[in-house]
Formats: C-alpha cells, structure tokens, sequence
C-alpha cells in the first residue's frame, strides 16, 4: 500500500517513519501542498495525507480518482477544505483526523487568562524595561461570565478547564451535552452574545457558521467584551472586528486564527510582502493577541494527526472503510 503525505514538516517525519513501519505500507513524504499544478505526482498511490493548505475541491478530487487514488485524509479534524459531498458522488473515500482536544482546550483558557491581564502591554513593557503598572489592572475569572459557542470535544473540554476558575459558564449548541450541563448553562445563541464578559468560539466552519460573529453581533456585546477564536477564523468577520476595536466595544481579542491566513500562517515570511492588509493592522493593536493558528500544535496531538492519517488510508484499503470516516 503506497502513500503519499503532503504538507509534511519535519517534526512529523519520525512519526510517518513509526506508522508506516506499524501499518507495513510505503510513505512517500513532500513538504509542499497538493494543487492543480503538481497533481500528477499522486499517479500510482493508493491514498493521500494532507493538511489544512490543501484545497481539495471537487477538480482536485475528480483527478485524485483518475490518478487511481482511493483515498484522501486530512491530518486535521476541521475538513473545511475538502468539498465531502463531491468525494462521495465520485466514491472517493475522505477521513479526517483527531486528537486529544486539550490542547487547543488549555490555549484558549491561557488566551483568555492573557487577554484579562493585559498581558500582551506588559511584555512590550518589559522588553524596553517599562515597569509600570499604569492601565494594566486586569479582571478576575470568577467574576464574570464566560460563553462558549459549540460544545463539541474541544468546547466540551474548554469548559471543564473553566469550571476551576469558578466563573459562571454559558454554552450554546445545536446539540446539547449532558457532560456540559455539570459544568455550564445551556442558552440561545442572542443570550450568549448579549451577556458575556468573554465569548470563545469552538465550532466548525461550515456554510451556516461564516461569519458567525459580525457587525450586528458585536454592536449587541456588552461593552468591553473579550472575543476568543482558536476554531476557524472566518467565524468571524475580520471587519467588524476592526471596527469593535476601533470604536472600543471590544476590550481585547485573541485569535489563533484570521480569516485570510491562508498562504501566511505555518510559513516563515520575513522578507515577503504580507498582502492580508487587515490582518496586520489587527495585529498592530495593544489589546489584540494574535498567534500562527498553533493552539493544536503539541507533540500528542502532531503524533495523533500523523497516525490517524495512516491508519485511515490502511483501514480504507484493507477493510473499506475507517473509524474517522467522514
Ligand atoms: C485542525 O486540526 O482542524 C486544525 O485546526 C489544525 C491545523 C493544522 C489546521
């Protein structure tokens, strides 16, 4: 069984090397990602692993099956960027990935601890040895109320790690969690927006979710309201933020990911011209944190993306189906 991983980093090579050895099938790894253009290197493999830079729309997916590829398998769990309903016109089998969702789970409680300290000022401050405290007082967790849109594993776990900071916990889903009612309220989604201090997202990127968060939703927070979004950054439109910074309704915002990132996040562009405009203005803000969409970046869980993308391929081929099956 031959495979071929796209968007391979060198962290991930030890354990390609580990699966391909425990699964007994032959792994061709390239750093680049899979497009139009380079298609036809997939002649002659059985499945594809890629990541989140692959576009594999619904062309991309009638040449795989041409190519006489069986499979495609993202290494992330969002699958955003595959078009699924085409796969499964065509019978191209898709799977995506998963790993443990705390991870993700503790960078957005330290976002959100960061955002409430200021703590993006005090390190500039310190980096010139400012060491004042003037407008860096911060707001303690247990005073306020924290809403959590999307209660999947990742927001799920999100809100366990709260609970022990003892504030009060508002969720919003279309599916409830009977785990999540320990822990936290459920609500409508205008609730949520009208009454939390601090508002994290934790759902997937699908048509009814674009731009979840935009101008009318901000203009109804409550003032100083702290934004968080370590899922996909076209829940949000990247506009209204600026403007909910600009005009001060928003107290601080810390995103992991952007809407436009693609192409600039998970590469190293010092010396190119960074075209998202938006994004660099957002970032230039005091009370804006803004990170490599990284929250998913741990060993256990590059270790989990690699294997489960093994796995699935293998598991497609020799049984015709697998557990991450989408
Ligand atoms: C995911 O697994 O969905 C992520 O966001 C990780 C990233 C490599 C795209």
């Amino acid at each position: 069984m031959k495979i071929i991983a796209f968007e391979v980093r060198d962290d991930e090579k030890e354990y390609f090397k580990k699966y391909e050895s425990q699964y007994q099938c032959e792994i061709t790894c390239v750093p680049y990602a899979l497009t139009q253009d380079n298609l036809s290197i997939v002649n002659g493999y059985d499945g594809v692993s890629i990541l989140g830079r692959c576009c594999i729309t619904a062309d991309v997916e009638d040449r795989l099956k041409e190519l006489g590829v069986k499979c495609c398998v993202t290494r992330t769990v969002g699958y955003n960027h595959i078009d699924v309903n085409h796969a499964h016109e065509i019978d191209l089998k898709i799977a995506n990935s998963n790993y443990p969702p705390t991870g993700v789970a503790d960078y957005t409680v330290m976002l959100i601890l960061m955002s409430l300290r200021h703590y993006k000022q005090a390190m500039w401050r310190g980096n010139v040895n400012d060491y004042s405290l003037n407008g860096l007082q911060g707001r303690e967790l247990h005073e306020l109320t924290v809403g959590v849109i999307g209660t999947g594993k990742i927001g799920q776990c999100v809100i366990k790690n709260l609970s022990g900071f003892g504030c009060k916990i508002l969720a919003y889903d279309m599916y409830q969690n009977d785990i999540v009612k320990k822990y936290a309220e459920y609500t409508d989604l205008d609730t949520i927006i009208s009454s939390c201090d601090v508002i994290s997202l934790h759902t997937p990127l699908l048509e009814s979710t674009y731009h979840l968060i935009d101008k009318e939703k901000i203009t109804n927070m409550k003032d100083g309201v702290i934004l968080v979004n370590c899922a996909r950054g076209e829940l949000m439109d990247i506009d209204s933020l600026i403007e909910g910074i600009e005009l001060k309704k928003i107290g601080a915002l810390a995103l992991d990911v952007i809407e436009g990132e693609d192409g600039i996040y998970h590469e190293d562009k010092r010396s190119d011209i960074i075209s998202n405009q938006k994004m660099a203005y957002l970032r230039q803000f005091p009370n804006v944190i803004m990170t490599q969409h990284m929250a998913f970046y741990t060993d256990i869980a590059v270790e989990s993306m690699v294997k489960c993308s093994v796995e699935a391929v293998h598991d497609f081929i020799k049984k015709g189906t697998c557990e991450t099956s989408i």
